[in-house]
């Protein structure tokens, strides 16, 4: 692929798989907007990028909002002229409450973050790729929890099972203009969003679930996140991949 003139905006950028991604497509030629409301997180991956003679700028974005997405996306167009990937990936987790222990504001945060987030993307890009005439791509992070209930996770497993379900709806609406829409659906990938999970269920009980023993990196995030915004990947379209080391597929 000649990532040498395309750009992308990366939401959760400033950690995790979205500093990964943001490494590799660096590392690519791809310029990069690093898209986060962690300022301080975010300006270290642009710096580190720019560092290894890479093109990066940082926008300071509350996926939660709207205009927050509109304006990340509006900033990557006039910096660098367009977008050719939008990968949705900010996140967060719901603390480990019961659900009985949920209250509607902690179920209107996490949706809002992970679903209203990806859906504001979505939007944001999927408008101006097709005003710009861009066939680009659009890549939503979920989870392996998208698909299995998992015990006290009430509402990120349901903003993750929604961002599935955005995944197709929107390559289906979007492929007339030559956009396409997928999805990652990682397994345990050690970040910070998983210090608490590892720190109440014991680092074994989450490594037994992979088939390598072992947690997956944000490195090996990056790399599919990649593959899939590259023509290599044009067969994929709609579908959501899991990338967890078969949790999902053996009992
Ligand atoms: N780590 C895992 O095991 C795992 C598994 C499955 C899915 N995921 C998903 O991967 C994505 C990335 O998570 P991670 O593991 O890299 O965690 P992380 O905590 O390292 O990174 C999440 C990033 O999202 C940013 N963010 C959170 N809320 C935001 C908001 N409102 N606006 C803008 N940015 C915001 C954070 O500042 C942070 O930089 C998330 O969507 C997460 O749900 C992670």
């Amino acid at each position: 692929m000649d990532a040498q003139n395309k750009v992308i905006v990366i939401t959760g950028g400033a950690s995790g798989i979205g500093r990964a991604a943001a490494y590799k497509f660096a590392e690519k030629g791809f310029k990069v907007v690093v898209a986060d409301f962690e300022e301080v997180g975010g300006l270290k991956t642009v710096e580190e990028i720019q560092k290894s003679d890479g093109e990066a700028a940082f926008i300071k974005t509350d996926v939660a909002n709207n205009q927050d997405v509109v304006a990340a996306v509006d900033f990557a167009i006039e910096k660098y002229g367009k977008i050719d990937v939008m990968f949705n990936n900010a996140g967060i987790g719901n603390g480990g409450a019961s659900l009985l222990d949920h209250d509607a504001e902690l179920y209107d945060k996490v949706i809002k973050v992970n679903q209203y987030g990806v859906y504001y993307g979505i939007l944001a890009a999927g408008r101006k790729m097709k005003q710009l005439n861009i066939k680009g791509v659009i890549i939503n992070t979920a989870s392996a929890y998208g698909v299995l209930a998992s015990q006290n996770s009430f509402s990120y497993n349901t903003s993750k099972a929604a961002v599935k379900m955005m995944t197709q709806s929107a390559a289906l609406e979007l492929a007339e203009y030559g956009i396409r829409v997928v999805g990652v659906a990682p397994g345990y990938v050690e970040t910070p969003i998983m210090q608490r999970l590892k720190e109440s269920n014991g680092i074994e009980k989450l490594t037994s679930k992979h088939m390598r023993s072992e947690l997956l990196t944000s490195e090996m995030i990056a790399d599919v996140v990649y593959l899939l915004s590259s023509e290599e990947s044009t067969a994929i379209n709609g579908s959501t991949l899991m990338l967890d080391d078969g949790y999902t597929q053996f009992k």
